[in-house]
């Protein structure tokens, strides 16, 4: 399963980078107002200089072509920017124009299954359902997600299931038990992956007791 980094914090990715697990970035006009600094075209510079992965930059604009012109002018800044467009009428309109132009694209906003397929019809790369935001008005996020993988593989579209608004690990397990290609994370997610208290402990009980067998040993 590959793994996103949900942010436009060049630090964050920067670490998460180094630790060789990073496969792509999302970032979208939330993310990108709490980062601060810079240009929004600026940010996505930095991001595609660290990671050779994709990296989602989402559109503003809601009418056709101005969709298709922001688009097309993120897709200059960097081989490996795929353009996030939000579900809705003329976003598929614009997802199936940038697939037949070659532009790789990220279906976000998306709360049903049924969205889901059709974006995947219209040529999305990657299809973004939100988990968290669903689970938060106490419907299953998981299960959407469950459902779009399964239409994804008995289908055998191309596109691939993307689960986003992540709000812990679970999500990210669960998603990937599902057969969700992709996860992205909040770089606390990735922290609390990484970390567990009797990992955390078992470090410190080790340091303890070497340090208190190198003194017995000193003392011989
Ligand atoms: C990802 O591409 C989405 O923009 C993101 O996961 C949204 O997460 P949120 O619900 O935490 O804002």
């Amino acid at each position: 399963m590959k793994l996103f980094l949900d942010t436009a914090v060049i630090d964050e990715i920067r670490t998460v980078h180094s630790w060789g697990v990073l496969d792509g970035v999302t970032t979208n006009p939330t993310l990108f107002a709490m980062a601060g600094g810079g240009s929004y075209e600026q940010v996505l510079e930095e991001i595609c200089g660290i990671t050779s992965g994709p990296v989602s930059a989402e559109v503003i604009a809601d009418d056709l072509e101005g969709i298709l012109s922001e688009g097309r002018a993120f897709t200059k800044i960097a081989p490996n920017i795929v353009i996030k467009v939000p579900m809705s009428e003329i976003g598929l309109s614009a997802i199936s124009r940038f697939a037949e132009e070659g532009i790789k694209t990220n279906c976000t906003l998306i709360f049903s299954a049924a969205q889901g397929l059709l974006a995947a019809k219209a040529g999305a790369w990657l299809l973004s359902p939100f988990v968290g935001r669903l689970d938060d008005i106490n419907q299953d996020g998981m299960e959407m997600i469950r459902e779009l993988a399964a239409i994804i593989e008995i289908h055998g579209f191309e596109s691939e299931v993307l689960v986003a608004s992540v709000r812990h690990p679970r999500h990210v397990i669960d998603g990937a038990l599902a057969g969700a290609g992709v996860a992205t994370l909040p770089f606390k997610v990735f922290q609390q992956m990484v970390h567990h208290p009797l990992t955390d402990k078992g470090i410190e009980q080790f340091k303890a007791d070497w340090a208190k067998a190198v003194a017995e040993s000193a003392k011989r």
